[in-house]
């Protein structure tokens, strides 16, 4: 199994979000809290889509994955209509879902056409939400905008990942103070596949390097953050600081 598959969030509390108000909407709904259709956008790699994930499987329980409940892509929607939600939103109410459920990952990539047929489904009915994601609000227009609460899904700084960063170490046999990991991750300003490369960079290289990176005194007083012995500035083959201080 992957680095980024191993440590893919499972629960709401394994997300990290930039803003405290976004982090308690998204958990509403995952508690059924709120049910008004969603939109999340915002850019690549900023946990729209695992957001979205998460909310399904609260939602739907033992039918998430099944195939009336995971999430669809324009890409590969085979029909011409969104009939087919109505019938997985029955589905998934007679087996005791109180109300149906839909993630439609980067919804701009439906058609004109489809998104007008998106809008006649979310008018027909009240038995189900629809939560979408999307990088190109601008894409949509405003009328199927105005059906959704929009969320807006920033990255996360590095001090937001710290926590998680520090959890994700901890399952990989790798122990670091909390100190440890911000300096680790000073200056990382990426998404969180990025921010996942990094640690798997970091995990590989404690693992290859034991003895020169693993003494608390090493991490915490190297200046840049780079948690390696003195003459050794490569992780994993590749370098993590460049010349300008920023990492690759
Ligand atoms: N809090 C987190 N902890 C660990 N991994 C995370 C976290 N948030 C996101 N990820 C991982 O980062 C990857 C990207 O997240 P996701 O697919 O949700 O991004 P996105 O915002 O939908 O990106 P895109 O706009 O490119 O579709 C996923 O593999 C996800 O598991
Ligand atoms: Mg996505």
């Amino acid at each position: 199994m992957s680095f980024l598959t191993r440590h893919s969030p499972q629960r709401i509390a394994d997300l990290v979000f930039r803003d405290a108000t976004v982090a308690n909407i998204i958990d509403d709904y995952a508690q059924g809290l709120r049910d008004n259709h969603l939109l999340l956008y915002g850019p690549a790699g900023s946990g729209k889509s695992i957001a979205a994930q998460i909310i399904l499987k609260t939602q739907t329980g033992d039918l998430f994955g099944s195939a009336v409940a995971q999430p669809i892509n324009p890409r590969d929607y085979s029909f011409d209509d969104f009939n087919p939600l109505l019938n997985d939103w029955g589905f998934q109410r007679t087996h005791g879902v109180p109300r149906g459920y839909t993630v439609i990952d980067e919804v701009d990539f439906f058609s004109d056409r489809m998104r007008e047929k998106l809008r006649a489904l979310i008018d027909s009915t009240k038995l189900g939400t629809i939560i979408a994601t999307t990088n190109n609000l601008h894409k949509l227009d405003e009328p199927l905008k105005d059906r959704f609460r929009k969320l807006l899904i920033e990255r996360p700084i590095a001090a937001d990942w710290t926590a998680r960063a520090q959890a994700i170490f901890a399952a990989e046999g790798v122990s670091l103070s909390t100190q440890q990991v911000s300096i680790l991750l000073n200056g990382f300003d990426g998404s969180a596949r990025e921010l996942i490369e990094w640690l798997e960079d970091y995990t590989l290289g404690f693992q290859k390097q034991p003895l020169s990176v693993k003494g608390p005194n090493v991490v915490a007083s190297t200046p840049c953050g780079i948690a390696v012995s003195p003459g050794k500035t490569l992780i994993n083959g590749r370098a993590l600081i460049n010349t300008q201080g920023s990492r690759r």
